[in-house]
């Protein structure tokens, strides 16, 4: 089954999981649970759900078109580009579509479409604008468009891109495969459609072969990459816990080269002194785990890796300070980040990238029960800081406290950023357009921010003022969990985090708490974004060494 996951999984992402999930289920009916871990696990699971399979169209390149019929996309910033992208068109058909755009005033701009059906031999035509000026990015996003409007499409799709560099076309085709991402996992009826035909995309013959194999070298790990870190996020709580999302990493990365993998156990977490991690996954019947996931390139030499850490509450209640019913079961979505950092090294470790990079997914549940940790309850972090729990829904800070302590370490890390759904602060902050970041290096921040605005993952920097220690200040313990509920949010957690990694090595933490999760748009279906996939991808790649020391920014 590894070996079809990792060679098929191009076209057959999700049969692998559904005939995986359906292995587990069975191994769980047949086996007895080796340890303790296993039987709390088990016990009382009864679960028939299957996700559907999902399969990503065939992409071919050509450099000059074939049948006319199916569906044509044509991506346009001019009336005058039919001049180039419409040669396949007859002059009825050319004519249909001028009267059309007209009619429909179409102005060409970025991701603007006009999907016509019937015209000539055609089923659809889908004119997409491109805006002026376009850079990859727009690219990127014009073809997201494309792939999202024709997911239903039954027949062969025909992807005009002549006159477009080998990047954009790299791009464009990276887009279609993004786009067609479905989050339905557990429809059973209308999903009949998806997928059927190919995609044919036609460039300018110096460009298709080159664009080719960036696309299977690099675009295609960033889709699967990114169709992984989605389903991980869409899927709920009774299906991905702990430790199945370490088994789906594991299926991910099985037979991926220059990857290591390391999970820490209850008792590994308990022998490293873990109190912090360990404290919020007590009230669950699903124990907490930590997941390493190393990645080393071809020829990059072993030295300090950059560590990504991600939070990875698979379900937050909020414990004993419980939540309110009302949207309670989007918390399913609260290991977005982990599920981002894992997928981010997924891409480059697929596209066999020269980096040095280590996720670091701090897995557990938030659940309200008799072993829960209480508000008031004081527990000690790995690196020996005490912390009075005010609020057992601030669970996030609390995972990644042991998450960074390790790293620092264990992991001789050159950089820590961290990702976390970690507030609903940042979105009174920052809305949904950027996500908050964090950092007293200003070398760091400003890769980060570079990344973010080249992937269109854009990040807002906010401080990390020194007031935000008084905030957190303890009458019992070195720090608290919470502030006084009336101050920065966002920039208490920040800090709190920062609390457990020495001052001297370079850390960025980023609040996606706004960014993670959200409904349809063009480019996207309900749910989960795979928010910070490409962001760490591109900044991974990009990184240039930061000067360890005590930071410019913040205090
Ligand atoms: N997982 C939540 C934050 C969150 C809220 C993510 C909305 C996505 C959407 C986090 O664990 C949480 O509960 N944060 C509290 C912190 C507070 C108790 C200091 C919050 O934001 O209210
Ligand atoms: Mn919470
Ligand atoms: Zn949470």
């Amino acid at each position: 089954m590894k070996e079809r996951i990792f060679c098929g999984a191009i076209t057959m992402r999700n049969e692998c999981l559904k005939a995986f999930a359906a292995c587990a289920a069975f191994a769980a009916m047949i086996a007895a649970p080796a340890d303790a871990d296993a039987q709390r696990r088990d016990r009382g699971q009864v679960n028939f759900l299957e996700a559907a399979r999902q399969e990503l169209r065939p992409v071919t390149f050509a450099s000059e078109f074939g049948v006319a019929s199916g569906v044509l996309v044509l991506p346009l910033s001019a009336m005058s580009d039919l001049d180039v992208r419409g040669a396949i068109l007859s002059s009825d058909e050319r004519a249909a579509l001028l009267r059309a755009l007209d009619a429909a005033e179409f102005d060409y701009g970025a991701s603007q479409t006009l999907s016509l059906r019937g015209i000539g031999g055609w089923d659809r035509i889908l004119v997409i604008g491109l805006g002026d000026d376009a850079n990859l990015l727009r690219y990127q996003t014009v073809g997201a468009v494309a792939g999202r409007a024709v997911i239903s499409e039954e027949g062969s799709i025909t992807f005009m891109a002549q006159g477009f560099s080998a990047e954009a076309v790299t791009e464009l085709t990276t887009g279609l495969g993004i786009g067609e991402y479905r989050s339905d996992l557990y429809r059973t009826s209308g999903r009949e459609a998806a997928s059927r035909g190919g995609i044919v995309v036609v460039a300018d013959a110096d460009v298709g072969a080159e664009a080719q194999t960036h696309y299977y070298l690099r675009g295609r790990a960033l889709i699967d990459a990114m169709a992984w870190t989605r389903d991980i996020s869409n899927e709920p709580a009774n299906i991905i816990y702990p430790e199945s999302f370490v088994r789906r990493a594991r299926d991910a990365f099985a037979g991926v080269r220059g990857v290591s993998i390391q999970v820490l156990d209850v008792s590994a977490m308990e022998r490293l002194r873990m109190g912090s991690i360990l404290g919020v996954g007590r009230g669950s019947e699903r124990p907490p785990r930590m997941l390493i996931v190393r990645y080393r390139g071809p020829g990059v030499p072993d030295g300090a890796p950059i560590v990504l850490a991600g939070k990875g509450i698979t379900f937050d209640s909020g414990g004993i300070s419980i939540k309110g019913a009302e949207n309670m079961g989007d918390m399913k979505m609260d290991m977005s980040a982990a599920a981002s950092v894992t997928g981010a090294v997924l891409a480059l470790a697929r596209a066999r990238a020269a980096v040095n990079v280590v996720a670091v997914a701090a897995l557990a549940e938030n659940m309200p029960d008799g072993g829960s940790i209480r508000p008031g309850d004081v527990i000690t972090a790995m690196n020996g800081k005490t912390i009075e729990v005010i609020n057992t829904d601030a669970e996030g800070r609390l995972v990644l406290a042991d998450a960074l302590s390790y790293a620092e370490r264990h992991l001789n890390p050159s950089v820590v950023v961290d990702l976390a759904t970690l507030t609903g602060a940042v979105r009174g902050a920052l809305g949904d357009e950027y996500a908050g970041l964090f950092s007293r290096h200003d070398a760091l921040a400003d890769q980060l921010q570079a990344a973010g605005e080249v992937t269109g993952e854009r990040l807002w920097r906010l401080p990390l003022h020194a007031s935000y220690a008084e905030d957190m200040r303890s009458n019992i313990a070195d720090i608290r969990n919470t502030g006084s509920g009336t101050g920065a949010g966002a920039g208490t957690g920040a800090y709190f985090i920062g609390e457990f990694i020495s001052r001297e090595i370079p850390w960025a933490h980023l609040d996606i708490a706004n960014m993670a999760y959200s409904s349809a748009n063009d480019w996207k279906p309900d749910g989960s974004a795979g928010y910070g996939v490409r962001l760490l991808e591109r900044f991974v790649r990009d990184f240039q060494p930061v000067p360890r020391g005590l930071g410019e920014g913040g205090n």
